[in-house]
């Protein structure tokens, strides 16, 4: 029996991801696998853990695992390493690639609005604000959350990650750099400002796109529906309504009010679903299909 280990079994990735592989349609055996578990050798593991754990445990685990799919941002920018979301470049993935990352959850949001309008524009740049969810945080930031008197409470804080040297924070350069690598698009610019705010599932962001000619919004919004997991809301949607749902959700589109090459619209996801476990299962599935 194939077998498809989760590390990291206990937090909000783990949990949501033991979830997400039952969804799987074939046959395997799920293992999981907590803080001081002894990992067994496995066809696939799907690291659930943060950045340092999750190069340690790699390269512990690489001669009893087939395949290792990495929730962190610990690999995204290697060039060895396909950072994958499979609506978008699952192509990527081969027999060769032991490891695979998934990517940042604001930046799927971001990417899977611009990859079905990819073909039919050149976009050199791209703008976003983001109001990420408490959970992006891991059950760390949720617990602090839930404490009385928390930072977070009732408040928005435009720091997410680390600050950086130049003043972006860790989470604004995932956004600019796994943006340029998923997409294959190394010269876009993509500008960004990361910001927590206190809603306890799904990220959302403002989006400001400039493209090289006029945007047609209906040919947009028919691209957009015609893309797998994707749907374009006439009406407003917001990150509450879409907490649990595997879709990615895009309203608001409208016109620069000067410029008809520039549109902007609101997308908004489950960060721990599409963001993540759900996207990490989608791997699995591949991999599963063609390689295990
Ligand atoms: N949350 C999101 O929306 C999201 C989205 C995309 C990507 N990610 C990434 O996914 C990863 C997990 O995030 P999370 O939000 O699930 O964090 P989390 O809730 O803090 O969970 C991390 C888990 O890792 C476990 N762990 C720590 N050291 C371990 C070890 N040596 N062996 C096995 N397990 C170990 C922890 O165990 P204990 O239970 O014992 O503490 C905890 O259960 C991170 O790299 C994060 O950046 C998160």
């Amino acid at each position: 029996m194939k077998t498809v280990g989760v590390i990291g079994a206990n937090g909000m990735v783990g949990r949501n991801t033991l979830a997400e592989l039952e969804k799987i349609k074939r046959p395997f055996e799920v293992k999981k696998f907590g803080r001081n578990d002894e990992i067994t050798p496995l066809d696939i593991a799907v690291l659930c853990t943060d950045n340092p754990v999750s190069r340690e445990l790699a390269g512990q685990i690489k001669d009893r695992v087939k395949f290792i799919v990495d929730m962190s941002s610990e690999f995204r920018l290697d060039p060895a390493v396909p950072l994958v979301i499979p609506e978008i470049n699952a192509h990527t993935i081969t027999a060769a690639t032991q490891l695979i990352a998934s990517p940042n959850c604001t930046t799927t949001g971001l990417v899977m609005s611009l990859a079905p309008l990819k073909p039919f524009y050149q976009f050199p740049e791209v703008f976003f604000c983001s109001y990420q969810a408490i959970s992006g945080g891991g059950k760390t930031l949720l617990d602090d959350f839930h404490t009385p008197g928390s930072y977070y409470e009732k408040n928005c804080v435009p720091k997410i990650g680390s600050i950086q040297p130049n003043g972006h924070t860790s989470e604004e350069l995932k956004g600019v750099y796994e943006t340029r690598k998923i997409l294959e698009l190394p010269d876009i610019k993509v500008y960004c400002h990361t910001v927590r705010v206190p809603v306890e599932v799904s990220h959302s962001l403002g989006v400001t796109l400039k493209a090289d000619k006029p945007f047609d919004l209906e040919q947009v919004k028919t691209l957009w529906n015609q893309f797998p997991n994707l749907t374009y809301s006439e009406e407003v949607v917001t990150p509450k309504e879409v907490a649990g749902k595997e879709t990615t959700f895009i309203c608001r589109l409208r016109a620069d009010v000067e410029d008809p090459r520039i549109i902007h619209y609101f997308v908004t996801f489950d960060n721990l679903l599409k963001g993540a476990a759900m996207n990490g299962r989608q791997i699995v599935d591949v991999l599963l299909e063609k390689y295990v």
